[in-house]
């Protein structure tokens, strides 16, 4: 550190900010490879700004409206007056080179802030946040409170990825380029939603495959992502939470923690970000990423509500015949709930459903060697459930307007404390009561009326369900740590970095239709590691993509993460059940590689190739799973020659085995590793192994 400029180091990347003369904000001087701060920044500006002001157009880290009145702020304060512009002094800094605190105050208000910076260990993620403490005596409401903004030099223009989505079509990477205006994605759900995810990238758009960056939100209610391309040339990123229930108050005392946004930065475009958050989230699971996720058989689509310990046992046994390892029963185990419209709210077993008990249910799907698992959504409510007639109270209402049913159900306000307590004894109960291994916690609506009932005064409602959800999560892994947690949220509208840091693997769509699901988990791994892609071999045509594949293209599609089963198995015959029985086995094998593999995702499921490369951390086993997307407009047409997928990464001079062939990693990256599509073969895993 030196005099009022700190420099951060993660693995390969560097972050380094400055306070500059005046003292009225902190700002970044530079933010890449080592030793990117030897030589000019790249985003200073020190021209003219006629109508504007300096900080509007400075490489402002946190701004105020004082420092950013027409840009754009992270932060707008109000007085009870009415009055805005806290404006920031520079106090003191502390930290090393891995993090950093830096603290401004306001003279006026005397509202003290804390730009944290931290670089997660082993990783080139920079995670920034900001802690704001009210010392003064004046009760003060933030209108806008963002978490970061981020300085990116896009001389030549902006180019910005991102995901949008809806339900059973999410996580789907596109791109735009940045002109004048700023462009936003976020969610105003209470949840991340299924709209977009919480995840941006943005490059030079001269530097289609150069250095990168992109910020992800670690916030699991509404939030805001905006990006704005000034005309000198800056693109700035500002990341956050959107303050759907209005602003917050900040009491005199209080401190206020603004969630977590994470930086990263890639010498190696979109793909080298996907591998940098890779890293970063298999820190974030720690030693749980050392447990097996185990190949699960899931019932939902096979039985749907209809539930009973016959048509469980039947699948189960199959599942286990064909090698998984867990029998996960989906929604419709429990009183009421034999449609989309009761029982919510009553987790008690249906007895009816499960005439010789649940217990000893349970204890045959374990006599068949299988991990149990149950799914739960405890934090809804069915109109007709018992919960309800004793507690209308307890759901999310505004006194006197009408309440929205979504999927025929109300929300639980779970920042409620006794909501909270009964959200959690709930599940814990469960998990003490029966034998499980494995939890998928559902999410089936979004927050619509943003209200209490009998409240006297403004809740910070998402803040509250926010932190007493992650609680619960980390009450439950505390104790009963053996037991899988499955994130869900009718499929993929539950995924941020703090439910990567809380549960073991998501549920990111309920479209396995494969052709589709090809699109999701491309999205998908761009900003989520593999061990988080959970992913299920569905019957073809399926629900939704009624184009078929092969079950040897749904089998590789469902390896690219936690492989699972979710098709009616019981009517497959034998000679499926045989080849799925060698497609589970295979993934076994070569499981490790993919949950601590170096990925690189190559082309697209949109392009005529179209697979991931999975490198061992040793680089002794390279592992690539490949899709032939039905484009007919690359190689594969018969009779021509075979799609050559480049892979990368591989030492040039090693030497690769795959059977009797052999291939240098030169001829591996600059020639491709040959497949040749047909009609019938439509999907490969092929193993490398390093001689
Ligand atoms: C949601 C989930 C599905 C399934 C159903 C059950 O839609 O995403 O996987 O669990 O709920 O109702």
């Amino acid at each position: 550190m030196s005099n009022r400029q700190w420099t951060l180091r993660g693995e390969h990347t560097e972050y380094t900010v400055a306070v500059p003369d005046h003292g009225r904000w902190l700002e970044l001087v530079s933010w890449g490879p080592h030793g990117v701060a030897q030589g000019p920044s790249p985003v200073a500006y020190t021209g003219p700004t006629p109508f504007l002001t300096a900080g509007d157009y400075a490489p402002v880290e946190y701004a105020t409206d004082a420092v950013r009145p027409f840009a754009g702020a992270e932060l707008v304060v109000e007085l009870p007056n009415g009055d805005r512009r806290v404006s920031w002094a520079f106090q003191e800094a502390t930290g090393d080179d891995r993090q950093l605190r830096v603290t401004f105050a306001d003279r006026v208000t005397g509202l003290h802030a804390e730009h944290r910076y931290r670089f997660a260990a082993g990783t080139d993620v920079v995670e920034r946040w900001v802690e704001l403490h009210n010392t003064g005596d004046t009760a003060l409401r933030l209108v806008h409170a963002a978490s970061a903004g981020f300085n990116v030099p896009t001389p030549h223009g902006g180019r910005v990825s991102y995901q949008w989505g809806q339900w059973a079509q999410e996580f789907q990477l596109d791109h735009v380029d940045l002109g004048q205006g700023r462009f936003t994605v976020g969610s105003a759900q209470g949840v991340p939603g299924h709209l977009f995810v919480p995840w941006l990238a943005v490059r030079d758009s001269a530097d289609e495959t150069g250095p990168a960056w992109a910020v992800a939100l670690a916030w699991t209610g509404s939030w805001e992502i905006s990006a704005q391309r000034d005309t000198g040339g800056l693109t700035r990123v500002t990341a956050g939470r959107h303050l759907t229930d209005g602003p917050l108050t900040l009491a005199p005392g209080e401190k206020l923690a603004l969630p977590v946004v994470a930086g990263a930065y890639s010498d190696e475009g979109l793909d080298g970000l996907a591998r940098v958050w890779h890293t970063y989230q298999r820190g974030l699971a720690g030693d749980r990423l050392d447990r097996v996720r185990p190949v699960l058989y899931n019932s939902w689509e096979a039985t749907g509500f209809a539930v009973d310990a016959g048509n469980q046992l039947a699948l189960a046994r199959t599942a286990a015949e064909i090698g998984a390892e867990a029998f996960v029963v989906d929604d419709g185990w429990f009183i009421g709930r034999h449609d989309d419209r009761g029982g919510l709210g009553d987790w008690s077993v249906d007895d009816a459903k499960f005439p010789d008990g649940f217990d000893a249910f349970i204890a045959e799907i374990r006599a068949m060697g299988l991990t149990f698992g149950l799914w739960v959504e405890p934090e809804c409510i069915s109109p007709a459930s018992q919960l309800y007639a004793e507690h209308p109270d307890w759901v999310y209402a505004v006194d006197g307007r009408p309440q929205t049913l979504v999927r025929n159900q109300l929300l639980l306000d779970l920042g409620r404390l006794e909501v909270a307590e009964f959200v959690h004894s709930t599940v814990d109960g469960l998990l003490r009561r029966h034998d499980i291994g494995y939890l998928k916690w559902d999410f089936n609506r979004p927050r619509t009326e943003p209200g209490r009932p009998g409240a006297v005064a403004r809740v910070d409602l998402d803040g509250a369900h926010v932190a007493n959800l992650h609680r619960i999560y980390e009450q439950l892994r505390r104790d009963h740590p053996d037991v899988i947690i499955e994130a869900c949220a009718g499929g993929g509208g539950r995924t941020d970095l703090a439910m990567a840091a809380r549960a073991d693997v998501f549920w990111p769509s309920d479209n396995t239709g494969p052709l589709d699901r090809l699109a999701i988990q491309h999205g998908f791994l761009h900003a989520n590691a593999p061990h988080l892609l959970s992913s299920w071999v569905t019957d073809a045509p399926g629900l939704f993509d009624p184009r078929p594949r092969s079950l040897a293209f749904r089998f590789v599609l469902a390896m690219a993460g936690v492989l699972g089963i979710g098709a009616d198995i019981r009517h497959w015959s034998t000679e499926q059940r045989a080849e799925a029985n060698a497609w589970i086995a295979r993934y076994k094998q070569i499981r490790d590689v993919i949950m601590r593999g170096e990925v690189h995702l190559i082309g697209g499921p949109d392009q005529a190739r179209c697979a991931v490369q999975y490198t061992s951390p040793d680089g002794a086993t390279v592992v690539v799973l490949a899709w032939h997307t039905g484009r007919l407009d690359g190689p594969g047409l018969l009779p021509s020659r075979p799609v050559r997928l480049p892979l990368r990464g591989l030492g040039h001079r090693d030497v690769y085995r795959h059977g009797e062939q052999q291939y240098s990693g030169s001829h591996l990256s600059a020639v491709g590793l040959p497949v040749q599509w047909t009609a019938e073969h439509d999907a490969e895993l092929i193993v490398l192994h390093r001689a």
